[in-house]
């Protein structure tokens, strides 16, 4: 069993992005400058936010953060997004999600000017993706797809499982794994919380990827003996052990599963990291206006 180290990977991408500005800052071009808007105070949305905020500086990109209570209005926060997208020195923009229950979310989405959506979330930047042009992937999957490149993970031909149908992870992460291309080629199965015998289906799984968001979800008896295992699950749970009072577990339950995987991915230190990486990456893009192309 070999552990999928995130923290290594996602240091190796963000030392490639510190000498891309290196460069860009000895030709006298503009740095990487992302804006991401936090809406409430959410603690997990709140840690995300302030790791890719810190992210950014470690790799001498420019970051703007706007915070909002939770009570502003929807058209007030969508006015700021509209500021952003005018506002040229800015190449990405994120709204960290969830959003207040009296916020549309898809309207806050399909607000930000499509060329500066560096989450990959406007439909037109799905569409895209779907249609395998160059676009903004989603971060946590595009991270995922850079660590089974990294550690040269084969995937043509595997049964890959997903496990969750989300916007953010399980719905492009089905997509991208299908795809003609390294990695992906695989055949794909999205799986969710009305599947039907979903243990059958794990056991035939040379790769799973739990991303249903419940702790421990993925138990050893799911699991065929090699299979690689991506854990996309940061879930809080009560520990009194710890000055927080809680510890973050993934969606699989890893003391019991990890012994019988070829590969698998630790929380913390695994996905998590990756996503910020991609993100980072995405946004380096944006600023070249560039695009990812996925095959
Ligand atoms: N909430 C959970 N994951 C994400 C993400 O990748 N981007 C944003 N904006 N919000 C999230």
């Amino acid at each position: 069993m070999q552990i999928l180290d995130g923290k290594l990977v996602s240091a190796a991408v963000k030392a490639q992005l510190a000498d891309k500005v290196t460069e860009l800052k000895a030709l006298g071009e503009k740095v990487p400058h992302l804006a991401a808007i936090l809406v409430g105070n959410n603690p997990a949305s709140e840690t995300y936010v302030a790791s890719k905020v810190k992210s950014c500086a470690e790799i001498g990109f420019h970051s703007t953060l706007l915070r909002f209570d939770a009570k502003i209005s929807e058209k007030h926060l969508l006015d700021n997004i509209t500021l952003l997208n005018e506002n040229a020195d800015i190449d990405g923009i994120l709204v960290q999600l969830p959003l207040p229950k009296h916020i549309n979310e898809e309207l806050v989405i399909n607000t930000i000017d499509p060329s500066k959506d560096v989450d990959g979330f406007h439909p037109m930047n799905v569409g895209k993706m779907v249609a395998g042009l160059p676009t903004y992937i989603p971060a946590t999957p595009y991270g995922i797809m850079l660590m089974l490149e990294h550690y040269n993970i084969p995937t043509k031909g595997k049964h890959a499982v997903v496990i969750g149908r989300s916007h953010i992870v399980g719905t492009p992460m089905s997509i991208l794994l299908s795809r003609n291309a390294n990695p992906g080629n695989c055949t794909v199965t999205l799986t969710h919380s009305q599947t039907a015998n979903l243990k059958e289906i794990c056991l035939q799984a040379d790769i799973i990827v739990a991303a249903i968001g419940r702790p421990n979800f993925v138990t050893a008896d799911m699991v065929k003996e090699g299979a690689v295992v991506i854990d996309v699950g940061i879930n809080r749970i009560e520990d009194a052990s710890k000055k927080s009072g809680f510890r973050l577990v993934g969606d699989v339950d890893y003391n019991a599963v990890a012994p019988k995987t070829s590969f698998i991915t630790p929380v913390p230190g695994g996905v998590g990291p990756m996503t910020i990486a991609a993100l980072l990456k995405n946004t380096y893009h944006a600023s070249l206006g560039q695009k990812v192309n996925m095959n």
